[in-house]
């Protein structure tokens, strides 16, 4: 079987990690630009200043991706760039910058795919209480609406936030992202009802200004199974779906909150202040929005957890993907199994678990439009002999798309596929050393390009519509 001619291969990146010039062209500062400098948040202190210098290489990679026969390019749009405040003026400049972007990939025939928000928050905002405080949800309803006018009539598909559950639960719960809070559900909980108020206005804004594309978001992806056929461990899964996958699909495409979780909320305290009409836009959002992004590295294994309640003690070391913490309520916990395949940052290798939860997703919403917005490999590349050497790369790319294929040929509406990522970037938590892309980056010789094994892989899957595989 071949991939149909309206799937889209692609490839996907997000500003901060790789853009740099963070404070060039009147952009403002953010979130990330602050936070990252605070000694020990990240690895070894790295920043994104420079990231892989996007913002000036743009015209040579979007090249290179040309070259890789790459047909979407997926890309997020730094908020700070076009409102250096977060609200108020906008800055010419940084509609220029991402005006230029798109034509460039454009004029070779590749479709960008526009994130609007990938965490890099203006740091005005995240001042001013960040997703906590409502000037920061109607500063990005009107960001948006200043990217629909500025890219709409070029752009025709928007992702309106990445992976919500990230950055609310890192940056609420663990402190590992801005705002850096630690272990206040009550936060987490607002903040993520927050964000999808947010997503739904702007979808339903863009609906109403007739651009003829499409809308969605780009969600986790990390379906739960328990760790054996027990009745505890399909409790445990039970309730590790309900928390990470139904709390995070469900308003978004039924527009409604899944009533196991809210329920409990209600119980413990921890249930986020909503008002009618916000339940309203979210519920007629939920009839407009057109797709749904899945960022899938792994699924998760999970067992309950008996007795006394585990204390949740979360690191920056532990929060970064590995199993092993126990649920904010001490339910379950995630356990790394002897019989699965891990990567170096103990991420499972499972492309069984994305077939498998691509049809529990089947089985709870239907026929959604699904397009896998990230997917792939974080590994130290092999160099020999000047070769970047990344078959393990290819292997698990390959091994994710067969899962693809396979999920396709059972009905599951599948449209695209974005590797994560196009080039080598910056981890947030990882540095430079956490490598995913196609392009290697020399940061030791000024940035130098390269093209790894998995480049010329890549562009014989998409030239060959992935009939080989
Ligand atoms: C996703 C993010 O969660 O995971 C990306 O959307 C990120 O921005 C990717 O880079 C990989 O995460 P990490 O921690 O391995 O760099």
């Amino acid at each position: 079987m071949k991939f149909s001619h309206d799937f889209l291969f692609g490839a996907a990146s997000a500003s901060y990690q790789v853009e740099g010039a963070w404070d060039e062209d009147g952009k403002g500062m953010t979130n990330w630009d602050e936070f990252s400098k605070i000694p020990g948040k990240t690895f070894e202190g790295t920043n994104g200043d420079v990231a892989v210098d996007h913002y000036h290489r743009y015209k040579e990679d979007v090249a290179l991706m040309a070259e890789m026969g790459l047909e979407s390019y997926r890309f997020s749009i730094s908020w700070a760039r076009i409102f250096p405040n977060g609200d108020g003026e906008i800055n010419p400049k940084g509609i220029e910058f991402y005006n230029n972007l798109i034509d460039e990939c454009l004029k070779y025939g590749i479709v960008p795919f526009i994130t609007l928000y990938h965490w890099d928050l203006p740091l005005t905002l995240e001042k001013a209480g960040g997703w906590l405080n409502p000037r920061t949800l109607d500063a990005f309803v009107n960001y948006a609406k200043t990217c629909f006018e500025a890219f709409g009539d070029r752009v025709k598909h928007f992702i309106t936030f990445n992976e919500t559950i990230v950055f609310c639960a890192l940056g609420y719960m663990a402190g590992a992202h801005p705002p850096g809070i630690t272990n206040d559900p009550k936060k987490y909980f607002q903040a993520v009802h927050n964000v999808f108020y947010a997503h739904a206005q702007a979808v339903v804004l863009y609906k109403s200004m007739n651009l003829f594309g499409e809308i969605g978001i780009s969600n986790v992806f990390a379906p739960a199974f328990g760790v054996d056929n027990s009745e505890d461990s399909h409790k445990a899964a039970y309730h590790a779906n309900a928390y990470a996958t139904h709390l995070y699909f469900d308003p978004i495409l039924k527009g409604e909150y899944p009533a196991y979780v809210m329920d409990a909320l209600q119980k413990s305290g921890f249930h986020p202040e909503q008002t009618a009409d916000e339940l309203a836009i979210i519920k007629q959002a939920a009839s407009l929005n057109d797709f749904m992004g899945l960022n899938y590295y792994q699924p998760s294994r999970v067992e309950l957890i008996k007795g006394e309640l585990a204390q949740r003690e979360i690191t920056r070391e532990n929060s970064t993907g590995a199993p092993g913490n126990p649920s904010f309520d001490g339910v379950f916990r995630t356990v790394k199994m002897d019989d699965k395949r891990y990567t170096k940052w103990d991420w499972e290798i499972s492309p069984q678990g994305f077939i498998d939860g691509l049809k529990m997703l089947r089985e709870r919403y239907g026929h959604v439009k699904l397009y896998i917005t990230e997917n792939g490999l974080g590994d130290e590349d092999p160099i020999v002999e000047s070769e970047i050497c990344d078959v393990p790369r290819i292997k698990y790319i390959e091994e994710h798309l067969q899962a693809v294929k396979q999920a396709i040929a059972e009905g599951v509406n599948v449209k695209g596929y974005f590797a994560w990522s196009v080039i080598d970037l910056l981890s947030w938590l990882n540095g430079y050393k956490k490598q995913y892309g196609f392009i290697y980056v020399d940061h030791k010789n000024n940035y130098e390009r390269k093209k790894k094994m998995s480049f010329h892989w890549y562009r014989s899957v998409i030239e060959s519509r992935g009939e080989h595989l």
